[in-house]
């Protein structure tokens, strides 16, 4: 280990690691470490930043804000920022009436559970159990490891969580022996359909709006959310989406579930709401959940929930600007252009010889590698792969990380397209090198 460091890295088995690369300034799409050495930031630094590093708008508003005010709390007060910013997120959000904030996503998560449970106990029924689909995660408090179950990373702590209700999920590459892939899709409707109709107990359906992400870059078929969303009116169940990684543009539209055409109950952002610069996320409900929570002091309806930087001023003007800028420079109309470039090239990943399969949506590529092409075993290796990954991207100027076996390509929005081919050409070079060492 890095003698002089007292870091825990996340995620990370520090014995593998003897020091890790000091980054000590970032510009437009490009991290630069101590040494004078710069890498191409392939995965946004964990898939929130926007336009690359130091934006000078942002940066600005930073600065200007800062010499106002800092922080101020929202427990009594309120401030500018935290309400220009809650209208343009209302504004933004169809159906959506109420912003309540937070910092991260895994707590933005945790309000959405506790706002769609409170919910049926406000409105006076017994609705107390959750439903997910399989393979999603949420963060990494205990409610959002109790839905976002993912048995390597949680296990550990499977008997301190909630039992929630899990249906499975259509994965186009590891569809079940026997069924199309089409087959397969109805057949997970159906179980969401035979649950809600043998229990009337579930409060909230909750899942990730258009792609599981850290579930390995998983694209939901067309119309498989908008009927996921049909059947939770049709029963009475809230349904909570999870935009934190696949809204603001991620998957090409700016709100995903007006893409895919499916209106929740309750949506989280986070990561790219202030463009990655600051920590903030928000649970937006719309006007019929937040009325439920109305009454006199006394009924104690109001929401028990609130953090120290909740609607911090500072944060909430870097994601104003934010997203004036996304109107301004029409990200969305460049993310899908730049895009076109994921489609074009995936062929050229397929046919490499430890990938699986390649997929991608907006500005996301997820490349499974595989031990064996026709059998799909998962790659694996004494070390883990991200390491390797890691190392040799370093090599060919591109900083990675991987989610296991699998490749995860989600770089600033913004990138050109000149950069998007230099992080796939250096993205191919990775996967060959990786091949070597572990053939080796
Ligand atoms: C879909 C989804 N939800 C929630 C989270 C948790 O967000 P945070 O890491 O900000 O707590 C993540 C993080 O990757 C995510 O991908």
């Amino acid at each position: 280990m890095k003698q002089n460091s007292s870091v825990w890295h996340p995620y990370t088995q520090m014995s593998e690691w003897e020091k890790f690369d000091e980054i000590v300034k970032g510009k437009g799409m490009w991290l630069y470490d101590s040494h004078g050495n710069k890498l191409l930031d392939g995965v946004a630094s964990m898939w929130c930043n926007v336009w690359g590093h130091s934006k000078k708008e942002l940066v600005d508003v930073i600065i200007k804000q800062s010499k106002k005010l800092q922080h101020s709390s929202l427990f009594n007060l309120t401030n500018e920022p935290a309400e220009i910013l809650a209208k343009k997120l209302v504004k933004i959000s169809p159906s959506m009436n109420k912003v309540f904030y937070s910092d991260n996503g895994s707590t933005a998560m945790e309000i959405a559970f506790k706002i769609a449970l409170q919910y049926w106990k406000n409105i006076g029924k017994n609705k107390t159990a959750i439903a997910t689909l399989e393979n999603g995660y949420h963060g990494d408090t205990f409610g959002s490891m109790s839905v976002g179950y993912v048995p390597k990373f949680f296990s550990n702590f499977k008997n301190q969580l909630f039992h929630v209700i899990r249906t499975p999920v259509p994965v186009k590459y590891r569809i079940p022996k026997n069924y199309s892939y089409e087959e397969y899709q109805n057949y997970c409707l159906e179980k969401i359909e035979k649950l809600f109709s043998n229990n009337d107990k579930i409060a909230a359906y909750v899942m990730e709006s258009g792609a599981q992400i850290a579930g390995g870059a998983v694209i939901f078929p067309k119309g498989f959310q908008q009927k996921i969303s049909q059947l939770c009116k049709r029963f009475d169940v809230l349904l909570v989406l999870d935009e934190i990684a696949t809204g603001f543009g991620r998957l090409g539209s700016q709100v995903e579930y007006q893409a895919q055409k499916s209106v929740p109950d309750i949506v989280a952002y986070g990561k790219m709401l202030t463009g990655g610069y600051i920590t903030m996320a928000a649970t937006l409900t719309t006007k019929k959940i937040y009325d439920a929570f109305l009454g006199s002091f006394k009924e104690m309806k109001h929401l028990f929930h609130g953090h120290t930087f909740t609607g911090n001023p500072l944060a909430a003007s870097v994601a104003i600007e934010n997203l004036e800028i996304y109107e301004k420079a029409k990200l969305i109309e460049r993310i899908k252009k730049t895009s076109k470039i994921f489609e074009k090239r995936a062929h050229e990943f397929a046919d490499l010889e430890l990938v699986g399969d390649v997929r991608f949506k907006g500005m996301l590529m997820g490349i499974e590698l595989v031990k064996d092409k026709e059998k799909k075993t998962p790659l694996s290796s004494k070390k883990s792969i991200n390491k390797i990954a890691f190392e040799e991207g370093r090599k060919n100027r591109i900083y990675l990380r991987t989610l296991g076996n699998i490749v995860m390509l989600v770089p600033p929005l913004a990138i050109s397209s000149n950069e998007l081919n230099f992080l796939m050409d250096s993205t191919i070079k990775t996967i060959k090198g990786l091949a070597k060492i572990i053939s080796n």
